[in-house]
């Protein structure tokens, strides 16, 4: 008795969740979501466990927010996996992130295929392990030809050293003649950062209570809406995602007019 219950209590909320969907897709859908994924490890110490399983769960949220942008046809989501920071974390936690993109590509690519997902990463691909950027990069290549939503990673990624990079290569481009001071603008800088191939986020969330950017896409999220929630990301839902972007769709953008 009580797993039928159960079970049309499941049939009964995702029924829901399928009208809300319906409903939300027939409002503008932001293009761009970048995602702070925060909380793993509070999560995690709230249940005493140890803080890779927070980033455990945290992965398997991933999956979710994946499929659901997909559908409700988001262009590109960026998720900030680990920033250029987060190498100060205890060793046995950094080595346990390094390790997630295996295991989450291992799993979950052929569905990413079968879904017409591309895998995409933005941040320094020099001092990541091996075994991570192999599996990035097989993702990369296996998914190269699917034109759905685009998952981007951002992995071993900081704004500012992305900025300063972009400036030197700039200065470096002016010297050799291929960039003149006339030719720059906003634009041109943006064709130096990281993000050159993607649109600016019209929408970063944040979770876990945290109101801060923490040195992600500083440039980028210009003009982005931000929407901030208490939710720890291992119990971030579809819910939640649809949350955020129904504020979105009642904000109104002016880009600085009026
Ligand atoms: C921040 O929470 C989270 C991270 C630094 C790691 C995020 C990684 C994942 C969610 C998994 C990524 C999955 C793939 C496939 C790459 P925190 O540890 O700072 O949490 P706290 O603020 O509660 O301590």
């Amino acid at each position: 008795m009580l797993n039928k219950i159960r079970l049309w209590k499941n049939q009964n909320n995702s029924s829901i969740l399928r009208d809300k969907i319906e409903e939300i897709k027939k409002s503008p859908i932001p293009e761009h979501v970048a995602i702070i994924m925060d909380g793993n490890g509070r999560w995690a110490k709230k249940r005493a466990l140890p803080r890779i399983a927070g980033h455990h769960e945290g992965m398997k949220v991933v999956r979710k927010t994946t499929m659901l942008a997909n559908n409700l046809g988001i262009k590109t989501l960026t998720l900030y996996a680990f920033s250029t920071e987060n190498w100060k974390r205890p060793k046995n936690e950094v080595d346990y992130i390094m390790k997630l993109p295996e295991e989450f590509l291992g799993t979950f690519l052929p569905e990413l295929v079968e879904n017409n997902v591309q895998v995409k990463m933005m941040g320094y691909k020099n001092q990541l392990p091996v075994h991570t950027l192999r599996a990035i990069e097989k993702a990369m290549e296996e998914t190269k030809n699917n034109d759905g939503l685009v998952l981007n990673f951002a992995l071993n990624y900081g704004s500012r050293s992305e900025i300063m990079d972009a400036v030197k290569q700039m200065i470096s481009d002016s010297k050799s003649g291929k960039l003149s001071e006339a030719d720059l603008d906003e634009q041109v800088f943006s064709s130096y950062l990281m993000t050159a191939e993607f649109p600016d986020p019209d929408l970063l969330i944040r979770t876990s209570g945290e109101i801060r950017l923490s040195n992600f896409m500083l440039w980028q999220l210009a003009y982005s809406e931000f929407w901030f929630t208490d939710v720890l990301w291992p119990d971030f839902n579809e819910e939640h995602l649809l949350e955020a972007i129904e504020v979105f769709q009642k904000r109104q953008r002016r880009f600085g007019g009026i």
